[in-house]
């Protein structure tokens, strides 16, 4: 790249930057507490791929305190994600059908369904079942489907997706077999054995990670993932697990807990938070959400931003504790690539991921599985078992050895979908197929 490219690119981030954290830019308050967390993860996820954005350097560089909140968000949304948006049509009544706003509502449904949707699914791995929307959908569009797994290590999502999954197999005329683990996906390749030893070979037609949270878990305060509710400080998202957010924060060396609030946080006052935090450790420690709340609020207050500055703060904070109590971003990595080694030729491997340090994490792994050092000279034609004209839904693929990555760049939900399910809006969907 050019001096005068970096120049551009860098002066374009810095721009959609002030944007995106400019407190209009945020949610109203009277929005559903459920709906807030997610805005402001997606606020930290937008920032990932500015540097996509030079050719509008000009347009943002207007530092116009009079745009309006619609159209700042209009801007930011053409810049950001005018090269992934999914040209898939939104298909509300599939959202209705698989949906359930009281427990989850699958995110890009028919674009997950579209990635499977030339394959012959005879058997099949959904590694985060949830509330089983997207297995559900899945099942049904694959009636040769022979073996269903799927996986949670939640037990509240997992007996909702059991009694779902179940019901499906009851009522199936066709030879389908649903097994449903209470696991975490990292043992998928035992699983699989666990099953069928002869399901490795020659492997699994199409895998599916939807990471993150499932709304069943962040609506339930008792499990302390939400900022804006008062809780334990657990954050397990596996009940199993020993290690919790308050061990973290009352134990942890001082380094270690600064460094999961910058890395996993990716919070620039990292310092005067980490220092804060062991200081109650000499009366007691923290004990609460809400005392963590009132900590990261006595450290951003006065600062710039008001309510919504110590919400994205806090937001930060709980997601790098959320990482570290349930180390996922390691997990992530190597259970990516148990997955594609557990993949037939011409098995998908289908990732949905949340944050930017997931997306960095699939983006990087999927490069390395096929050992490819760049995502430069992506084309369209010539993959080894790619119907191109047929899938319209691959716009650009990355080849190397023994796969392909069928997005070079995500994709990211329609607007229509974004207009229903807030919670989609930092969703970023990429694909890897084996030769
Ligand atoms: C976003 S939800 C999945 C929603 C699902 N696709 C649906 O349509 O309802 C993510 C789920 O993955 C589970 N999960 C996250 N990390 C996991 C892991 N390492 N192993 C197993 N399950 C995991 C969470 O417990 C949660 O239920």
């Amino acid at each position: 790249m050019s001096p005068q490219a970096i120049t551009a690119a860098t002066a374009a981030a810095a721009a959609v930057k002030q944007l995106l954290f400019h407190p209009s830019f945020l949610p109203p308050l009277h929005c559903k507490r459920r709906h807030i967390s997610s805005s402001i993860l997606t606020v930290a996820s937008y920032s990932t791929t500015l540097s996509a954005s030079t050719r509008n350097t000009k347009k943002l560089n207007r530092k116009d305190n009079s745009i309006s909140v619609t159209s700042r968000r209009a801007l930011i949304d053409s810049v950001v994600k005018k090269r992934t948006r999914s040209d898939i049509k939104f298909d509300e009544e599939s959202f209705r059908q698989f949906g359930d706003t009281d427990s989850h509502i699958p995110v890009m449904l028919g674009e997950v369904l579209g990635v499977f949707d030339s394959r012959k699914l005879i058997t099949f791995v959904d590694c985060t079942l949830g509330a089983a929307g997207h297995s559900s959908a899945i099942i049904q569009s694959h009636p040769e489907m022979q073996s269903y797994i799927g996986l949670d290590f939640d037990p509240v999502a997992h007996e909702k997706a059991k009694a779902k999954i179940d019901s499906i197999q009851k009522d199936s005329t066709s030879n389908l077999k649903t097994h449903t683990f209470l696991r975490n996906f990292k043992n998928i390749k035992s699983t699989i054995s666990e099953v069928d030893e002869h399901l490795l070979n020659p492997g699994i037609d199409g895998i599916l990670m939807d990471l993150g949270m499932s709304s069943m878990q962040v609506n339930n305060s008792k499990r302390g993932f939400s900022v804006l509710c008062d809780g334990p400080l657990d954050m397990r998202m596996d009940p199993q697990a020993s290690l919790t957010a308050e061990d973290i924060l009352n134990s942890w060396p001082e380094s270690e807990l600064g460094r999961i609030i910058r890395d996993y946080g990716e919070e620039n006052n990292w310092r005067t938070l980490q220092k804060k935090i062991i200081k109650t450790r000499l009366s007691g420690g923290l004990h609460s959400t809400s005392e963590l709340v009132n900590l990261i609020r006595s450290c951003t207050s006065g600062g710039k931003g008001g309510r919504q500055g110590w919400i994205k703060t806090a937001t930060r904070v709980f997601q790098a504790l959320r990482i570290a109590v349930n180390d996922e971003l390691k997990t992530l990595e190597v259970s990516l690539y148990d997955c594609f080694k557990c993949l037939a030729p011409g098995g998908r491997l289908a990732v949905i991921s949340f944050h930017s340090l997931e997306d960095r994490i699939v983006k990087q792994t999927f490069l390395d599985i096929i050992k490819s050092d760049s995502v430069d000279g992506g084309g369209s034609r010539g993959f080894k078992n790619v119907d191109f004209e047929n899938e319209k839904w691959i716009k650009q693929m990355v080849g190397g050895v023994g796969g392909t990555i069928l997005t070079k760049r995500p994709i990211t939900p329609s607007q229509d979908e974004e207009k229903v399910n807030v919670r989609c809006r930092s969703a970023k969907l990429r694909v890897i197929q084996k030769d």
